[in-house]
């Protein structure tokens, strides 16, 4: 599964950089950005999570 951030989307309201910071990291423009192209397997799980629980469906896996 690869997963990404829509930055026009983002609104930077910290959600998948809290619960998932090892795949979602703040750049220095204040929107979130994957920090892993290919999610690891056991991570999976929590991509879909951050997914779903962000406010503005930005997160993207495909
Ligand atoms: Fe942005 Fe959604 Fe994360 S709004 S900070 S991509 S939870």
């Amino acid at each position: 599964m690869k997963t990404r951030v829509d930055p026009d989307l983002c609104i930077s309201c910290a959600v998948c950089t809290n619960m998932a910071p090892d795949l979602y990291i703040m750049n220095d423009d204040g929107v979130a950005e994957a920090a892993v192209t290919e999610v690891p397997a056991d991570m999976e799980d929590l991509a879909r999570e951050a997914a779903e629980e962000c406010p503005s469906d930005a997160i993207i896996n495909e």
